[in-house]
């Protein structure tokens, strides 16, 4: 089977070499060598010296969050066509989403409707970058600032990405950026992840919390958990950060591969992508013109595996209570039935998008 997506590893003999040393140094957590060498990679390649590592992007989405000490129930703007662990981490904080639509041309934010449903009483706005392609941040940013609301950028698939000219995690681009290293993402270190803060406060109130809610005193000043990430992890993500220039320039090659094979099928569409921005490619989407899991269906019966990921966070049993009354999600309901994401890692070859792109084709009688 074709996998829709798969961890790049770096040579065993690589990671050996850093265990070895992990091992006669007997530091397996607790912000040793490595923890620190992978802040320092990604605050280089981010531009920014606020980036803490920490166990997952779902802990980190938590704790930023618990880090702008909002007021328990207050509200969150929140797309509803994103991952449950952003919404997860809202509810884990005691605050309310409120659903926000998409743009059915880049799946991101609608940025009209969050401006429709900003009121007094947001506390926060919470957006993701769809499969590694920026959302509008100038305007996001723009009219939070104007308002005084902080935002949490769920940038889980965006590592490597840019938004006009600054890194997605430049210090400018949110108050926390949250980014995942787990298995799928295109840089990993087998589960791990990073918050980017935009100033020092901010990040230093993630070092409290990722870390039970004290420093060195054992003194708790915040409510903590355990968000370390162990020595093991942050040695993989050393050797994968180091080269996500590269993988994401490769990513966006093999894009244009299937855009160009694929750009005749009739109603077939793709993720668009910002002006001025580079997409992470965590994903590859298309949207499909009709008969979307019928062709999810066949290709695994050829031997391809494809994924859709998302589905509307407000149609499901634990979120749907917080959906509002007339709530018109339109655009994230039809997106959420046409979109499919096909197979994209860093060793997926021409071959292979080929062969995938002539079975969608001939699925929709262009092969
Ligand atoms: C959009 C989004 N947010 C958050 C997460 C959670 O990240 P992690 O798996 O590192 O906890 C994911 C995971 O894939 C995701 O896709």
């Amino acid at each position: 089977m074709l996998p829709v997506s798969r961890p790049a590893l770096p040579p065993l003999s690589a990671f050996a070499e850093l265990l070895e040393d992990i091992w006669s140094s007997r530091m397996l957590s607790n912000f040793g060598k490595y923890a620190r060498r992978l802040e320092e990679q990604a605050q280089a390649d981010l531009r920014n010296p606020f980036v803490r590592a920490l166990v997952s992007g779902d802990i980190g989405l938590v704790l930023s969050l618990a880090s702008l000490g909002l007021p328990e129930g207050g509200e969150c703007l929140v797309q509803s066509f994103t991952f449950n662990s952003t919404v997860n981490a809202i509810l884990w904080n005691r605050l309310r989403p409120v659903f926000v639509d998409i743009d059915p041309r880049t799946l991101n934010v609608d940025t009209a409707d969050l401006e429709r449903r900003v009121s007094p009483a947001t506390r926060a706005i919470v957006v993701t970058h769809i499969f590694g392609s920026p959302l509008d941040l100038d305007r996001v940013l723009g009219l939070a600032r104007a308002r005084g609301i902080p935002v949490v950028v769920d940038a889980a698939h965006g590592y490597g990405a840019e938004y006009r000219g600054m890194r997605i995690g430049d210090p400018r681009l949110g108050d926390y950026q949250v980014f995942s290293l787990s298995g799928t993402k295109q840089v990993t270190s087998a589960e791990g992840g990073l918050v980017a803060a935009a100033n020092a406060g901010l990040a230093g109130r993630i070092e409290f919390r990722r870390a039970y809610g004290f420093q060195n005193d054992y003194v708790s000043r915040a409510l903590g958990l355990n968000g370390k990430i162990s020595e093991i992890h942050a040695a993989l993500g050393c050797l994968t950060l180091g080269e996500a220039d590269r993988v994401v320039v490769e990513r966006a090659k093999k894009a244009e591969r299937y855009r160009a094979r694929l750009g005749s099928v009739p109603g077939l569409a793709f993720q668009e992508h910002l002006a001025g921005c580079r997409s992470a490619y965590k994903d590859f989407a298309i949207l499909c013109p009709e008969r979307r899991d019928a062709l999810a269906g066949q290709l695994a019966t050829d031997g391809i595996q494809t994924k859709t990921y998302f589905r509307p966070l407000h149609a499901m049993p634990l979120f749907e209570p917080f959906r509002g009354r007339g709530d018109d999600l339109a655009d994230t309901e039809a997106v959420a039935a046409r979109v499919l994401c096909l197979p994209m890692f860093n060793e997926l070859s021409d071959a292979d998008i080929d062969r995938v792109s002539e079975r969608v084709a001939r699925f929709y009688g262009r092969g």
